[in-house]
C-alpha cells in the first residue's frame, strides 16, 4: 500500500489498538436539519476531544469546525439527493480531490447504492474517485448505503456490497451490523466499520451492537445519532470508547455511560 494511503489511514484507524471511533455528522447532505444537529458546531465541538475522526461534508466542516481543531477528516465527497426527493441512490460526487487535498484531509467518503437503479452509476462513482484519490494518497471510505430500505441490512446483501466496494479499490468500508456480520468481515479484504443507524432504544443496545461487531472482526464505529441524539452525548462517546478501543464489555461501558453521566 502507498505510504500516503497508509499514513492517512493511520490517522483513522489507530494503530495503538488497530480500532477507530469514528464521529458521523454528515446527516444533513440527504437530510437537512437532522434532530441534534441543526447547529452543528454546538453537537460537535464538545464532542471533538474524544473521537478518532470526523466524518462530513466540506460545508459543515468550513463553517462548523476550526481549522486549528486536530482531529483526522473524512469527507463525504457524494450527494445530489435529498430525502424529499424521488430516489436517495440518484448520487454523484460532489466535492473535487483538489477541495479534498486544500481541506487536508485523511480520507474521502461516498456512498454506493448496491441493487438500485443507480448501482452502475454509484459504483462507477467509486471506481473513478479511487483513481483520482489514489495519486494524493488518499484513502476512500465506501459506505455500502441502503437509503430508505433498511430492511435490506443482511448478511448477504451487505457482504455483496462490502466486497464490491474493496474489489473496486475502496481502502476501508462502512456498513451496517447484521446477524451473521462475521460471514461480511470475512469475506471483505479492507478493513470494515459500523454505522449507528437509527437511535437505538437504550444506550446499552448502541453499545452491544458496537460491542458485537468488534468481536466479529469490524475495526471500529463510525456512529452518528446513537451518540448526538443520546441525552448525554459525551458519556455515550466515552462508553463506545471503552468497547472499541478497551474491549470493555457492554454492561462495563454502560457503567462508563453511567458515572460519566
Ligand atoms: C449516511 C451515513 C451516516 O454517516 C451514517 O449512517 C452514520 O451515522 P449513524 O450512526 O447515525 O447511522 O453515512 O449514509
Amino acid at each position: 500500500m502507498d505510504w500516503g494511503i497508509k499514513n492517512r489511514l493511520s490517522n483513522i484507524i489507530k494503530p495503538e489498538t488497530g480500532r477507530t471511533v469514528m464521529l458521523a455528522v454528515d446527516h444533513g447532505y440527504f437530510l437537512g436539519p437532522t434532530t441534534k444537529l441543526e447547529n452543528a458546531r454546538k453537537t460537535i465541538e464538545p464532542l471533538l476531544p474524544y473521537a478518532d475522526a470526523l466524518m462530513l461534508t466540506r460545508g459543515i466542516l468550513r463553517t462548523s469546525v476550526d481549522p486549528e481543531a486536530s482531529i483526522p477528516i473524512v469527507l463525504r465527497v457524494s450527494g445530489g439527493a435529498s430525502i424529499t426527493g424521488k430516489d436517495l441512490a440518484n448520487e454523484g460526487i460532489t466535492t473535487s480531490i483538489e477541495e479534498a487535498v486544500r481541506l487536508n484531509v485523511s480520507a474521502v467518503a461516498l456512498s454506493i447504492f448496491v441493487g438500485t437503479d443507480y448501482e452502475h452509476q454509484t459504483l462507477l462513482n467509486l471506481a473513478c474517485l479511487v483513481n483520482e484519490a489514489q495519486p494524493y494518497g488518499i484513502p476512500v471510505l465506501a459506505v455500502t448505503a441502503v437509503g430508505k430500505e433498511l430492511g435490506k441490512r443482511d448478511v448477504r446483501f451487505l457482504s455483496l456490497s462490502c466486497r464490491i466496494a474493496a474489489e473496486l479499490g475502496a481502502s476501508f468500508v462502512k456498513t451496517y451490523y447484521c446477524d451473521e456480520f462475521e460471514k461480511v468481515v470475512e469475506s471483505c479484504p479492507v478493513p470494515v466499520v459500523i454505522a449507528g443507524g437509527p437511535k437505538s432504544g437504550t444506550e446499552l443496545d448502541a453499545l452491544k451492537m458496537a460491542y458485537d461487531a468488534i468481536r466479529k472482526g469490524a475495526v471500529g464505529v463510525d456512529m452518528g445519532r446513537n451518540i448526538w441524539q443520546s441525552p448525554c452525548p459525551i458519556p455515550m462517546i466515552k462508553a463506545v470508547k471503552a468497547v472499541v478501543h478497551e474491549k470493555a464489555s457492554p454492561e462495563e461501558a454502560h457503567e462508563v455511560f453511567k458515572k460519566n453521566k
